[in-house]
């Protein structure tokens, strides 16, 4: 008893020697290391595509992005069952946690301009049910991370770019996860609500029809959370051809 007392008395010791040797940013990082995190950084991966393996080194790729910048938010994956374990296992291995999921029905498959492609991309829904977690920013595996934009967890309830004009883009958007609004869409989904692509961007348009009269995303400087739902500033998700064109 007393030796174990001592032996913790010593790990913590180093640990606050540690911390205080490597600054506050790092004494940050032990704290967090301990208290769950709040936020996360997810993304979906699920098989099927002619293009499965370029998705999940993309994914990797993406995740990696974000730990080197030090995000402070876990990373999450939510995969499909039939995603092969070993690929799970090299993105835990990667810090990346994964959510093991049922493929989502998608209702729009008989649709005209139906496009295979986009079949599971239902998958994303599974965002909202991610509710240990205060706001979650959901991605695309096409995107990278050039600077750290943990500010994004202190928009509200939806938030998305506009890319084209008139109608957002659903490759990198933050929600507050809810297991209301999750039930809601399935329960939408169930009722075929109107959507005009078939996949995740139509029904979360048709989902949100406002977000285009809707303020633009400031962060508020003390910190804290907005309520509600925000145009995101284009910055967080340029196309690769405005990034060529005017980096
Ligand atoms: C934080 O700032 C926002 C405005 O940006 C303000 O509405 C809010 O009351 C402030 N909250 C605190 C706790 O200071």
């Amino acid at each position: 008893m007393g030796r174990g007392c001592g032996r913790w008395w010593w790990v913590a010791v180093a640990l606050v020697v540690a911390a205080a040797a490597e600054g506050a940013r790092e004494e940050a990082a032990v704290a967090v290391a301990v208290a769950p995190r709040r936020h996360a950084y997810a993304a979906m991966m699920y098989m099927g595509t002619p293009r499965d393996y370029e998705f999940y080194v993309a994914t990797r790729v993406m995740m990696r992005s974000l730990g080197r910048l030090g995000a402070d938010a876990d990373r999450v994956v939510i995969a499909s069952l039939d995603v092969p374990p070993r690929w799970v296992q090299a993105l835990k291995d990667d810090g990346v946690k994964v959510v093991s999921v049922e493929n989502l029905k998608n209702p729009y498959e008989k649709q005209e301009n139906f496009n295979m492609r986009f079949k599971l991309t239902l998958n994303k829904l599974y965002a909202w049910s991610l509710v240990s977690y205060d706001r979650v920013v959901m991605l695309d595996s096409d995107n990278i991370f050039l600077q750290n934009t943990d500010e994004l967890f202190q928009c509200g309830q939806f938030c998305a770019v506009f890319i084209n004009p008139c109608i957002f883009h659903t490759g990198l958007f933050v929600l507050q996860p809810s297991i209301d609004v999750f039930k809601n869409m399935l329960h939408e989904l169930a009722v075929g609500r109107d959507n005009p692509d078939g996949a995740d961007q139509g029904f979360l348009a048709s989902y949100f029809p406002d977000l285009l009269d809707r303020p633009m995303f400031h962060p508020p400087v003390n910190g804290t959370k907005l309520e509600g739902t925000y145009r995101l500033p284009l910055g967080y998700q340029m196309d690769a051809s405005y990034y060529c064109e005017y980096q």
